[in-house]
């Protein structure tokens, strides 16, 4: 057999070479639902910029010869502190999120599945067993119960209520067109971007697969088939928002069904995050939506620290935003995350080269992480403090803090 010398290496070294191959890979319109990122981008870049601005100190000898970072969070025991964030676009390959949740349990860590996810919360269970089922503040009440109890009867082991979201429209690189269904016209509108990207298209081809664009998980109670993704965003834009009682009322709910933690995802104030404790909540994550919030929000390694520092000994607290690097995870550990979760670093992944590329993905987080304590000396990320990193003056915002207090 002969070897083709210039095939390229599936294998991808770091998350910038997988966004590379993800950007050159995808139709641009697939390709930039997956940037997103709101307005004029302000948050999505500080989310990466911010890690820029912290550093290490590492000793010359002295090194630890071994080194842990099992953890665990949400009651559940992970090999690393990085879990996967729930994203709902996964038309980048055939196996979507049922992909994205083997490679999460191959590597041992928790898979988050999305309310707008592809697959079902069924098929997703089965490939990882410790999946958490993510819920917007989207229909009413009794629509809401009858997702807990299908996400508890398919065997989630904890709930995340992500609630920042304020429904922007508009950004300044421009927005992707995304059809309402996948049907003849639309494929042949898509057709020009589509067609210059073969291996992606191929891939559809061989599974027999085109991506649908429903949120299976948002079908009616005894319906099989879900709203398109335009119908369930109608629907979420159309419910009036939550209170800080109707948090403490799905949390509720959600512990009478399941007794499973539940984790509030978008908190990026102290007072909120002292709120969440109030409203009985297991976990938070700090998180701007990866940008796709309100943009202008600072990064939210930034927000961490006084949060952690507020809350960090009551539940557990996560980070997610800009973590594409295990050094990235060592400095957020550092401020305060129990555990960061990742969304475009395994969507790149995933993007080029389907499930391989997500454990990729993963492994890269923890070969990072090992690659910080080992030079840090530590062997342990439990033993990381703010002490361990260099953070500039002026890096912290604290948010929802008094004027003149300190957390
Ligand atoms: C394309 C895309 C889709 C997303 N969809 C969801 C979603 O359905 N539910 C959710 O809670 N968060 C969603 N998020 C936010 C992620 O869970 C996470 O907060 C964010 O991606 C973290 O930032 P990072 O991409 O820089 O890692 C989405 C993010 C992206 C980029």
């Amino acid at each position: 057999m002969k070897l083709n010398p210039w095939k390229q290496n599936p294998w991808f070294e770091s998350v910038a070479v997988a966004q590379a191959r993800a950007k050159k890979r995808l139709p641009q319109p697939v390709y930039g639902a997956l940037l997103a990122g709101s307005e004029r981008g302000q948050t999505i870049a500080d989310n990466e910029a911010a890690f820029r601005e912290l550093g290490f100190a590492p000793v010359v000898a002295g090194h630890q010869a071994e080194r842990s970072m099992a953890t665990r969070v949400m009651g559940q025991d992970i090999s690393l502190p990085v879990i996967i964030s729930p994203t709902g676009v996964q038309a980048v390959d055939p196996e979507g999120e049922v992909g994205v949740a083997r490679a999460a349990a191959s590597r041992g860590t928790l898979m988050g599945l999305s309310n707008f996810a592809s697959k079902s919360v069924e098929d997703v269970v089965a490939a990882a067993p410790n999946t958490l089922f993510q819920m917007y503040w989207t229909g009413d009440r009794d629509v809401m119960i009858q997702r807990m109890l299908r996400a508890h009867a398919a065997g989630v082991v904890g709930l995340i209520a992500t609630l920042d979201w304020s429904f922007s429209m508009g950004r300044d690189w421009g927005s992707p067109e995304i059809p309402e269904k996948v049907d003849l016209a639309a494929a042949i509108k898509l057709a020009p971007a589509v067609i210059t990207k073969p291996s992606w298209l191929w891939r559809f081809v061989k599974s027999g697969h085109i991506p649908d664009l429903t949120a299976p998980n948002l079908a009616a109670a005894g319906e099989k088939t879900g709203p398109t993704f335009f119908g369930a965003y109608y629907e979420w834009m159309t419910t009036t928002p939550p209170t800080w009682e109707d948090v403490a009322w799905m949390r509720e709910q959600w512990q009478q069904i399941s007794g499973t933690p539940f984790m509030l995802k978008g908190v990026c104030r102290v007072d909120d995050a002292r709120r969440s404790v109030d409203a009985g909540v297991d976990a938070i994550s700090v998180s701007n939506h990866g940008g796709n919030n309100l943009d202008g929000t600072p990064a939210t390694i930034r927000v961490l620290n006084p949060i952690a520092n507020a809350v960090g000994d009551q539940i557990d607290v996560l980070m997610d935003g800009g973590v594409r690097r295990g050094s990235d995870v060592v400095k957020a550990v550092a401020l305060g995350a129990k555990a960061v979760m990742i969304g475009r670093a395994y969507l790149w992944g995933m993007a080029a080269n389907g499930e391989i590329g997500v454990g990729n993905v993963l492994d890269i987080m923890r070969s990072g992480i090992d690659s910080a304590l080992l030079g840090l000396g530590l062997s342990s990320i439990h033993e990381l403090s703010p002490d361990s990193i260099l953070v500039p003056d002026d890096f912290i915002r604290a948010l929802g803090v008094p004027a003149g207090q300190t957390v």
